[in-house]
């Protein structure tokens, strides 16, 4: 008799499932069971315990933030501290304009960090109001021309700016985050121009939108990496950028409902037009800031 083949097949056993199921299995189904089953929970248990380190590293992680966010907040008040001081005893109009610059920037960061803060707790905080469009542009505009300024003094380059600002709207939204929205744009056209090249900001309300262009004469966008800008991570400039500004931009835009529309040419340069739902009898309250072409 093959001893083994009896042992496994010729015998019968009764195999009592959890929810009291009882099933006539063969010695071999029954071994063949066992083991699906101490495999599946030896899985079971790998992957929980994986989960269980990645929840623990992201724990501490948060933890290691909380310290960082706090510190970097303390660091930027005593900065627009500092600054609200030297403000009110330097009344020279060009100091006043550098301070209050650097003032906002700070504020800025302390929103940054907020938004950080917010997100380690797990609430969002999203504090929208009414703004002329215009003036959050031009507030854009302000901090946007030192970057052009040392650009032009420090490494030589000829960029201009080109600005029109048509808008009479106002729109209801979060000032902080379209500001900062703008800025990548802007800034993201800088870095497209390289030594030259004019970038051209222009607002204007058109159906119902407000409505701004942002132009750059630079390198331009493959039409198959247009696809992929918006995505997270996604950077052409190396290590030094995180790739996330493109999708922050994205983010902000249909968190107020509005809309993104890229032209690009590679070699000619590229136009980002965002537009934003005016605030119903929003158009034609807001006083218009004007145009001009200016070279820094
Ligand atoms: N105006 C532009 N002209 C040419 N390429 C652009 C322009 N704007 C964005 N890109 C391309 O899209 C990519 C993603 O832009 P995004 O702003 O998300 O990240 P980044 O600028 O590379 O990094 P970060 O914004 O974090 O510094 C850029 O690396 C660049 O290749
Ligand atoms: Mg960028």
């Amino acid at each position: 008799m093959d001893y083994e083949n009896t042992l496994l097949t010729d015998y019968e056993l009764l195999l009592i499932e959890k929810g009291n199921d009882i099933k006539r299995c063969t010695p071999a189904e029954l071994i063949h069971q066992s083991l699906i089953r101490i495999c599946k929970e030896c899985y079971c248990d790998r992957i929980c315990d994986k989960e269980i380190k990645r929840i623990e590293h992201l724990k501490a992680l948060g933890d290691i933030m909380e310290g960082a966010v706090h510190d970097i907040n303390n660091l930027l008040s005593t900065i627009a501290g500092y600054v609200q001081l030297s403000l009110a005893m330097d009344e020279r109009p060009e100091i006043m304009k550098y301070l209050d610059i650097i003032n906002k920037t700070a504020l800025d960061g302390r929103n940054t960090i907020d938004n950080i803060k917010s997100y380690i707790r797990g609430s969002s905080s999203n504090s929208k109001a009414y703004y002329s469009f215009d003036d959050i542009v031009n507030k854009c505009i302000v901090m946007t021309k030192y970057k052009f300024k040392t650009s032009a003094i420090k490494e030589n380059k000829d960029l201009e700016i080109d600005i029109s600002l048509n808008s009479n709207a106002l729109i209801y939204g979060n000032e902080y985050e379209i500001r900062h929205s703008l800025l990548n744009i802007i800034f993201n056209g800088i870095d497209a121009m390289g030594d030259s090249g004019v970038l051209t900001i222009k607002t204007y309300d058109k159906n119902g939108k407000a409505i701004v262009e942002i132009s750059d004469t630079g390198k331009g966008i493959d039409e198959e990496d247009l696809d992929r800008i918006f995505d997270p991570y996604y950077t052409t400039k190396g290590s030094t950028s995180t790739g996330l500004g493109l999708n922050i931009v994205k983010n902000v835009v249909e968190n107020h409902n509005g809309r993104i529309h890229i032209d690009s040419k590679v070699g000619k340069g590229t136009k980002f037009i965002l537009s934003f739902p005016i605030l119903e009898g929003g158009e034609e309250t807001a006083p218009s800031i004007g145009s001009g072409l200016q070279r820094v």
